[in-house]
Order: C-alpha cells, then sequence, then structure tokens
C-alpha cells in the first residue's frame, strides 16, 4: 500500500484532490495533514471521513520538529504539497504569515523528505502545487508558458515563487524527485468566501453589494477545481523527474464580465427579475499591486499527458451556484466568528 501525506488537505483545491485519491486509489493510504486555519474545514470532507484509507493529523507545517517526527513515524512514499495561505489581501496585511507557511513549510517538508528519503530519492515523490501569480502579470496578449520568467508582486505570489524555487534547489543540489504545477484561479464547491467567486455569490444571495476592485478589468483564467485536481493527478502520477508543469482553462474572463454572468445565473436561480442582482455591483478602491492579466498556456500538458479540461465555464459556474445555494450550513458555518471581522476590515471604507 501506497502511503501519501497531503498537506491543506482541508482546504478549497485539498479537499477535492483527497477525495479524488481516496476513492480512485482504494489501495494508497491517504494522509492529510491540516492546520484547520481559518480557510480549513473538515466539513469539506464529510462524505469520505470515514473511509478506510483515509487519516487526517492536525499539525502546523511551519512546526520542523512537528514534521519531522511526522516523516519518521510514518514513512511517506510520496507528498502532495498544498498547504499555504492562499489569499492575496490577507498577504497584503499580513505578510509575514505567508513567509511561515508557504516558504518555511515548504522547505520543513523538503527537509524532512530528504532526511527520510536520501538513500533512496527515486522511489519518492514531492509534488508542490503552486500557482501562475509567480509568473506576474501579462499585459493584453501573450499566454504564461513553463518557461516564463517569474516576476511575482504581491506578498502571496513572491512567497509562492520563493517555494517554488527551494522545491527546484532540492530537485537540483539534492536529486529530489520533484514535480511543481502551477494553476490559474481555481472555482467550484468548498471555495472559502474571501475569493472572488464565492464571495460574490454570498453577497448576491444576500442581498449585499458585489465590491469589484478597481474597474474591474483585471482578467483571470478560471479552471474548475475538480479539472484542477484531475491535473494533479495525471502530473502526479506521469510527469519525469524535476518537470514542471502549466495547469490552466483557456477561460479567461474580466471579473466585471464574470460578475455579470454569476449575475444572470443567480436571477434565474433565485427568481428574481432578470439585471436585479447586478444592481449590487459596486466598484471599489482598487487592490494594492493588483495583477493586469494571468493565463495560461497549457498545452505541455494536453500534448505530453493528455490532460484536458472537462467543463465550460457556464456549466461549472451553474453547478458551483447549486452547491453553495443548497449547503447553506456550510456557508453559516465559515462565515461566522472571524468571517465578519475580516468582511470589516477589508471592504469598510475601500
Ligand atoms: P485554501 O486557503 O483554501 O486552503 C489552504 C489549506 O492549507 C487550509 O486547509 C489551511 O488550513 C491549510 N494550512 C494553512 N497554513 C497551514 C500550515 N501552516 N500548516 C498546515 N496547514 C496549513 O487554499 P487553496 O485555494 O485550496 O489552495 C491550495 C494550494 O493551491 C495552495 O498552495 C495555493 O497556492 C495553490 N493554488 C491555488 C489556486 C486557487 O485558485 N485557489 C490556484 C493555483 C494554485
Ligand atoms: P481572487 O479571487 O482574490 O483571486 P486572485 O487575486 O488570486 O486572482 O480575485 C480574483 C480577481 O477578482 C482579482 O482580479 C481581484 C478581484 N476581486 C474583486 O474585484 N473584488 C473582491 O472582493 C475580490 C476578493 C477580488
Amino acid at each position: 500500500m501506497k502511503k501519501i501525506l497531503i498537506t491543506g488537505g482541508a482546504g478549497f483545491i485539498g479537499s477535492h484532490v483527497v477525495r479524488l485519491f481516496v476513492t480512485k486509489y482504494p489501495n494508497y493510504q491517504i494522509i492529510n495533514v491540516d492546520k484547520l486555519t481559518y480557510a480549513g474545514n473538515l466539513a469539506n470532507l464529510k462524505d469520505i471521513e470515514n473511509k478506510p484509507n483515509y487519516s487526517f493529523i492536525k499539525g502546523d507545517i511551519v512546526d520542523a520538529a512537528f514534521i519531522s517526527e511526522l516523516f519518521s513515524i510514518h514513512t511517506f512514499d510520496s507528498v502532495i504539497h498544498l498547504a499555504a495561505e492562499s489569499h492575496v489581501d490577507r498577504s497584503i496585511s499580513n505578510p509575514l504569515e505567508f513567509v511561515m507557511t508557504n516558504v518555511i513549510g515548504t522547505v520543513n517538508l523538503l527537509n524532512a523528505a530528504k532526511n527520510e528519503w536520501k538513500d533512496n530519492f527515486s522511489a519518492h515523490r514531492f509534488y508542490h502545487v503552486s500557482t501562475d501569480e509567480v509568473y506576474g502579470t501579462l499585459g493584453e496578449t501573450g499566454l504564461f508558458t513553463e518557461t516564463t520568467a517569474y516576476d511575482p508582486h504581491s506578498p502571496y505570489s513572491a512567497s509562492k515563487a520563493s517555494s517554488d524555487h527551494f522545491v527546484r534547489a532540492y530537485h537540483d543540489t539534492y536529486g529530489m524527485d520533484a514535480v511543481i504545477s502551477n494553476c490559474s484561479n481555481n472555482y467550484g464547491s468548498h471555495h472559502f468566501p474571501e475569493k472572488l467567486i464565492p464571495l460574490s455569490i454570498l453577497n448576491i444571495k444576500n442581498n449585499k453589494s458585489i465590491p469589484i476592485y478597481g474597474k474591474g478589468e483585471n482578467i483571470r483564467d478560471w479552471l474548475y477545481v475538480e479539472d484542477h485536481a484531475r491535473a494533479i493527478d495525471v502530473i502526479f502520477h506521469n510527469a519525469k523527474t524535476g518537470a514542471t508543469f502549466n495547469i490552466g482553462g483557456h477561460n479567461e474572463w474580466t471579473n466585471i464580465d464574470l460578475i455579470h454572468l454569476l449575475c444572470k445565473i443567480m436571477d434565474k436561480k433565485l427568481n428574481r427579475a432578470d439585471g436585479e442582482s447586478a444592481k449590487l455591483i459596486t466598484f471599489v478602491k482598487d487592490r494594492a499591486g493588483h495583477d493586469l492579466r494571468y493565463a495560461i498556456d497549457s498545452s505541455k500538458l494536453q500534448n505530453e499527458l493528455g490532460w484536458v479540461p472537462s467543463l465550460q465555464f457556464e456549466e461549472g459556474l451553474e453547478k458551483t451556484v447549486d452547491w453553495y445555494l443548497s449547503n447553506e450550513d456550510w456557508l453559516n458555518n465559515v462565515t461566522s466568528g472571524d468571517y465578519q471581522k475580516y468582511y470589516e476590515v477589508q471592504y469598510t471604507k475601500r
């Protein structure tokens, strides 16, 4: 039985990756290690928590002694590392938290893996899940490829860029079997409502204003989260050692066009008159250092490993809205307590 450590498995993308691996590979033992920050939620894994090949350990990847002990107790075959602080706005208010988890936490995992695996690196894989934001911003044309130079602008993307460099360094210096993927913006179920799409769904549902930074002209390339999880599966099992893959949906939207589409879907779902939800759109002060455009060239992944996105955006967005509207308890649970405080600080006086 293969033993795989998945970090950050209680978060948005991590929970989809854990679910896919636990159900698709009953012969793998999946161990999910997560600190359960505000973004981590065991309710995301309710449907698989009693599977015999799944277990959860609460822990902080910044704690080197904990990580080192974890590796010596469990003798993992491989690691899929997703644990991170992931929200750009929070990184602007508290960059050090991002350095600690995203950089130090990743190096702690690399060190522990190196110590345990050093006699036989080729039998173990360290898969680091990263973001397209490390490449910085595009102008109106062009796409990020795997060879685009790193040029991060936010504390979040700078910390992810740094962690990518460390992962490559452990491959190049020590010979660790490491792979990295850099993915575009994800959307789907279980997404914490601080990010654009779930925050807008929540606010439209509650008839609250939808805050759009600047003029809403920034462009993101949206991918359905289950397609990201499938890409991670394909890359984990088939990539050559040291490889990097970009993952994206060929699905670019300006924020304002995306929100208009979302409002149209929500009007239909909530039996509101056409155009009713769009009245909630409110332009607010822009994000500092706001990258204009992200767009991914995923042809390497498509050509070498045969992965393609499965869903059209409108279909995926509608499924996402349906999930939020039928999971009120989940939403109420994650928006109680600290969420209200965060919202006030982030959006009042904006
Ligand atoms: P998320 O914020 O929803 O989840 C992060 C998880 O990591 C949470 O469960 C949290 O509790 C856990 N965590 C945070 N700090 C920890 C620590 N110190 N120790 C242990 N666990 C800790 O994030 P997400 O959107 O699911 O992103 C997962 C990964 O994918 C991240 O590495 C992110 O950079 C990357 N990524 C995200 C996107 C996106 O659109 N969300 C796109 C590309 C790449
Ligand atoms: P976000 O979901 O935070 O993801 P990222 O910053 O990692 O791309 O933001 C997506 C886009 O939406 C980005 O251009 C910022 C913008 N945005 C808003 O206009 N209003 C908001 O309230 C939020 C959270 C984001």
